[in-house]
Formats: structure tokens, sequence, C-alpha cells
């Protein structure tokens, strides 16, 4: 990784974790404090990437936190962030989960912007298991764009379309070959890797790699723009042509 994207890895990773109101996971971020008392639980935060929500957890409640992720790059990032801000109560590691499976019991397993980055296949080895590493009463919290989202592209802080990933095949593949560049990450190492490797995630698609396993979903949100309005707060708009404005799906699932 050179020294320009390492520092840009830590800038990102730092503002995640000291700032509230940092801007995709400002909602995750809302709802986690909302829903979950997190003092004295062991937590997973699976896929946590560059650490900034696993940091996050780790100074705001009393708990234990174990991060989990394939890419050696994200946990450099992590690692360096935790050493400098001191924060004790925290461990990362390199782990691909399919050579080496995940063990031990977590009260709550996170997975913030994952799920829509990892190949089906995989991501139900994956489900199956965190069912068990997951305490009786543990739950998993899950958050993502749907593929219909007008941010589900990842593309948007480059190519500033909203629901480009519509666009036909030819444009957006001109504009991603424009705008390409390298961003951090072993694995995922462009912004043209990046795109390639979503899986148009929806929460049909979740709800059958649930349904695979023991697990039932307790809670759902849907998050749209339109939420931003207090009174309108808590309304699913769910039905055409309002989902189309969801920019986040939560779910949250236990073992009954
Ligand atoms: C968009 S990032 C989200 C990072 C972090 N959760 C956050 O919210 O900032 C997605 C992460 O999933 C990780 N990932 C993808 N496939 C994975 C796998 N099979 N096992 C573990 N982590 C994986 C990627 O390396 C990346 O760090």
């Amino acid at each position: 990784m050179t020294d320009a994207l390492l520092l840009e890895g830590l800038n990102y990773a730092e503002q995640n974790f000291l700032d509230e109101n940092a801007d995709h996971l400002k909602v995750d971020k809302a709802l986690v404090r909302k829903l979950l008392d997190l003092d004295g639980k062991r937590i997973m935060d699976f896929g946590c990437g560059m650490g900034g929500m696993t940091l996050w957890y780790a100074k705001n409640w009393d708990c234990e936190v174990h991060g989990v992720d394939i890419d050696g790059h994200h946990i450099q990032v992590a690692n360096q962030i935790k050493e400098k801000h001191k924060v004790e109560n925290v461990n990362f590691v390199k782990q691909n989960v399919i050579e080496k499976p995940l063990g031990g019991k977590f009260d709550y397993v996170f997975l913030n912007d994952v799920v829509e980055h990892i190949p089906l296949d995989i991501l139900q080895n994956i489900f199956l298991q965190l069912e068990k590493v997951l305490a009786p009463d543990g739950k998993i919290f899950v958050s993502y764009p749907p593929w219909k989202s007008p941010y589900a592209s990842h593309l948007n802080h480059v190519i500033k379309i909203p629901w480009c990933q519509f666009l036909p095949k030819s444009t957006l593949d001109g504009l991603i070959e424009k705008n390409n560049h390298p961003i951090v990450g072993e694995l995922e190492s462009d912004l043209r890797e990046a795109y390639d490797g979503l899986n148009h995630m929806t929460h049909e698609k979740i709800s059958k790699v649930i349904a695979n396993t023991s697990l039932k979903q307790v809670y759902r949100k849907s998050h749209c723009i339109i939420n931003r309005m207090p009174l309108l707060e808590n309304i699913p708009f769910r039905i055409f042509p309002l989902n189309y404005l969801i920019t986040k799906e939560f779910l949250m699932v236990g073992k009954g």
C-alpha cells in the first residue's frame, strides 16, 4: 500500500471512529444507540474494514470487541488507529473464514455495509458460521444500501449521479474508466474492482440467506430520504416508486 493510500485510509477510519455524524454510518450509529445496550457484551464486527465502527463500539460501551476482515490492508489501518488512540478493549484479525472458520461466542455480531460486497454462496457459508458463534440470546445486526438505493453503486463520491448503476452499461463503464483510481484494499484495490464485487443486494436476497439458517428476523428498518422529516421518521416507504428512495436497510436476526 502506498503512503498516500495509507494516509487516506487512516483519515477515513479516524473520522468514522470519532465523528458521530460521519456520513455513511450516521444512521447506523443513531440506530445502535436507540436499540442496543452493549455494556458487558462480547461483540464481533464482521467485515470490520479499517475499524472505524469497531473502535466506535469499543469507545462508547464497556464491551469487548473483535474485528474480523479478509483484507490485510484494512486491518493494517485499523490496528494503527487502535494504537494511536490506545483503545484496549478491541482486537483486529485478518481472517478468510472460508479457510479458517470463526470460533468463540458473541452477544452481538455487526455487519455494517458488508453483505453487499460478498458473493452470495460465500455469504451463505458466513451466515451458517455466524449462527454457530452467536450466544443463545445473541443478535446479528446487518446494514446495507439496497441495490435500488440512489447510492448503491458505491461510486457517488466520484461519479456524482444518483442511481448511476441503472445507466446503460457502456455509459457506466466509460464513466468508471474515466474516474478509476486506486483505493485502500488488497482485494478490491480500485473503483472498477469495488463496483464489480457488488452482489446487487436486496431484501429478498438477504432473506433467502437467512432462511437457510435457523435465524429469524426480529427487526427491520428501511431508512428512506423522507424519514429525515421528524413526523415521518418511522414510516417505511417500501412501495414503488418510493422504494428507490431507501438509502439503507437495517435487519436484526436472532435465534428466535
Ligand atoms: C464497505 S467495507 C465496510 C467496512 C466497515 N464494516 C465499515 O462499515 O466501515 C466492506 C468490508 O467487507 C470486507 N469483506 C469482504 N468480503 C469479506 C469476507 N469474505 N470476509 C471478511 N470480510 C470481508 C472487505 O474487506 C471490507 O473491509
